[in-house]
């Protein structure tokens, strides 16, 4: 198995440097895995001009699966467009036609203290956001800014992108959504703005059609505004949900405030046929790269999910889940998590820490 191992900007070498630490524990006990790493993001930009270098593209591709640490900085947000550290994520999403994010909010018992809602309102929380990541405004065409006249008989700037959903991709992210929810408590939500767009209005009658397919699975519908507002009043009533690209954006970082911190989650974009790319959802964390804080658990719980979906090996999935489990319950804490009582430790004492349970 080659994995291609992108480690990108701010904290992202940080926290995948404990991420590879598992692969070598596994490795050492004979699996056979092989890693490459190449630069993408600023990192890419500054290697080889392009935050998607060509080099990197092929290692992608050539890959069975991506290991991925975060995008952007500071320094590079005066560059063209083209040359952001955000396009290469979202080309080689593109590229490699992972349409398929999985993004779980998983409440450990003992963090419920770090979330910001009351503990009942979240304690045993569990829930998959089934985000899709290749289609929807951040796609569509046209997009651009330019001018155009305006009714006052002058003209001015107007910045425009295009909503836009085929069937078919609608019809691909529902039937993985279908089979997640199967496999989890059967319940699937769809987030859509129905009432007002003609793109969710498609959105919702393809889910419909698939859910023929799929009858032991209680399917609903709400619009995005009101699920923000449910994801924060009562989150438990969700089991699985599954949105378009931009709602899934905005709502998948919502839900992971639920689980106390932005730094425990992963997620996993997958391909149709389950190869796929695995990140932590939180970003660079410019303000704490290069300090040794940053907090490793969610980069190492992608491994945990690379093992789950695209390897499917259950078992190693279930032992790197356990060991961060093991190492919660130690009390040891990276400062994002730290609460009176705790251990402080800095990522790569954290990473070391899930090294030794494995
Ligand atoms: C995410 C991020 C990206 C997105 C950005 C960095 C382009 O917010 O993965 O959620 O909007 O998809
Ligand atoms: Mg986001």
């Amino acid at each position: 198995m080659k994995i291609a191992v992108l480690p990108g900007d701010g904290i992202g070498p940080e926290i995948v440097a404990q991420a590879v630490k598992v692969l070598d524990v596994l490795r050492a006990e004979g699996a056979k895995i092989e890693t490459e790493t190449a630069p993408i993001g600023g990192a890419g930009y500054d290697a080889a001009g392009d935050p998607l270098p060509d080099a990197t593209l092929k290692l992608a591709r050539e890959a069975d699966a991506v290991l991925l640490g975060a995008v952007g900085g500071p320094q590079y947000d005066a560059l063209d467009r083209p040359l952001r550290p955000e396009r290469g994520l979202l080309r080689i999403r593109k590229e490699l036609n992972l349409f398929a994010n999985l993004r779980p909010a998983l409440l450990y018992p003992e963090l419920a203290s770090a979330s910001s809602l009351k503990p009942d309102v979240v304690s045993g929380l569990d829930l998959m956001i089934v985000r899709e990541l290749t289609g929807d405004v951040y796609f569509g065409q046209p997009r651009g800014i330019e001018v155009r006249s305006n009714p006052a008989g002058g003209s001015e700037r107007v910045g425009f992108n295009t909503m836009l959903y085929a069937e078919s991709e609608v019809r691909r992210v529902a039937h993985v959504a279908f089979g997640i929810a199967m496999k989890r408590g059967k319940k699937l939500c769809s987030v859509d703005k129905a009432n007002v767009l003609e793109c969710s209005e498609l959105w919702k009658e393809v889910m419909i059609e698939v859910s023929k397919d799929y009858p032991e699975v209680e399917l609903s519908h709400m619009y995005v505004d009101n699920a923000a507002m449910q994801l924060i009043r009562a989150p438990k009533q969700f089991d699985t949900m599954v949105t378009g690209n931009i709602f899934g954006d905005i709502l998948s970082d919502a839900a992971s405030m639920l689980s106390g911190s932005i730094g425990m989650l992963p997620s996993a974009s997958l391909d149709e046929n389950n190869k796929g790319m695995f990140e932590p959802i939180h970003g660079s964390a410019p303000d704490i790269a290069g300090k040794d804080m940053a907090n490793p658990l969610a980069t190492i719980l992608s491994v945990a999910m690379m093992y789950r979906y695209t390897f499917a090996d259950l078992s190693t999935a279930d032992r790197i889940e356990n060991a961060v489990k093991t190492v919660i319950s130690q009390g040891l804490r990276t400062s994002d998590i730290w609460t009176d009582g705790t251990q402080k430790v800095s990522c790569s004492e954290m990473g070391d820490a899930v090294v030794k349970v494995l």
